[in-house]
């Protein structure tokens, strides 16, 4: 574990890490398997990567799990998916709960089959007391979905006099999304080779660091994401400043 750490600076970690959980189904073809071995053994990656970003001190880490397209991929796969997301959850909770963990849910919760709700919802229920890494597993989520929410929640509360239309403002939208109250991504990790953001918190990325893999998500280990944060921690990050810009603001501070 040490180890690992070692080519990690402690005191320049990203608050929130963001994961596209991508290349399980290749995964499974490659080894003539059907694709649903490829999401089982993707699970026990889910709990590794969870607990070193615990380990570390990150605050939050946000896992793709099903995206609202993935609902239109066969019965068996979405029915096996959905099975496997409520049985992990079942399973971790006490690890959660033992690590200060906590658990959320981003997506929409009322397209769920209502065995994966109820497990979901209790999951959140019963570590929202924990004060460590936050989990987001976005779940039926993405982000056109959020952003067309956050503009009929927005638009209501305008409607009824809540709010003026000169009150919104980004920091105002930001507040009406899935993640609102958490910090935004600094760094999105997407597995399997794959060079497209898919849908996936295109708002809260707007100055992410990008990271992308070959390697499939069930091979995934502890050590690739210490090895994702090395990098991140390699990027000169402007936010439309100049290099020399960063350079005098660093040697102020
Ligand atoms: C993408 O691989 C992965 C998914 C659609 C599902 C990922 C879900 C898990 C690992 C389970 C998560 C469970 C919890 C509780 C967080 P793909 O099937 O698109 O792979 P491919 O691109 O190779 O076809």
């Amino acid at each position: 574990m040490q180890e690992m750490f070692s080519n990690i600076d402690l005191s320049r970690l990203p608050k929130h890490v963001a994961v596209i959980m991508d290349g399980n189904g290749r995964w499974a073809k490659e080894r003539g398997e059907i694709r649903s071995l490829g999401h089982e053994r993707g699970i026990p990656m889910v709990h590794d990567v969870s607990d070193i970003a615990n380990k570390l001190g990150i605050k939050y880490l946000t896992l793709y799990a099903f995206s609202t397209e993935n609902w239109n991929r066969p019965k068996f796969e979405v029915d096996m998916l959905m099975a496997l997301i409520e049985a992990t959850v079942e399973r971790e909770i006490p690890f959660m709960l033992d690590n200060n963990m906590r658990m959320n849910v981003i997506g929409d919760m009322s397209r769920l089959p209502e065995r994966t709700r109820k497990s979901l919802e209790k999951g959140m229920r019963v570590t929202a007391h924990c004060t460590g890494l936050v989990v987001n597993l976005a779940i039926s989520y993405s982000s056109r979905w959020e952003i067309v929410e956050a503009c009929r929640n927005i638009a209501i509360e305008v409607r009824d006099g809540k709010l003026k239309p000169e009150d919104i403002n980004s920091d105002l939208f930001s507040a009406h999304l899935t993640t609102g109250g958490q910090p935004d991504p600094e760094l999105l990790i997407r597995t399997a080779g794959d060079l497209r953001i898919s849908n996936y918190l295109l708002w809260q990325i707007a100055y992410s660091e990008l990271y992308f893999t070959p390697t499939y998500w069930p091979d995934f280990t502890p050590a690739d994401f210490c090895e994702a944060i090395r990098v991140y921690q390699t990027r000169e990050r402007r936010f439309g400043k100049t290099g020399d810009q960063i350079k005098e603001e660093k040697s102020q501070n």
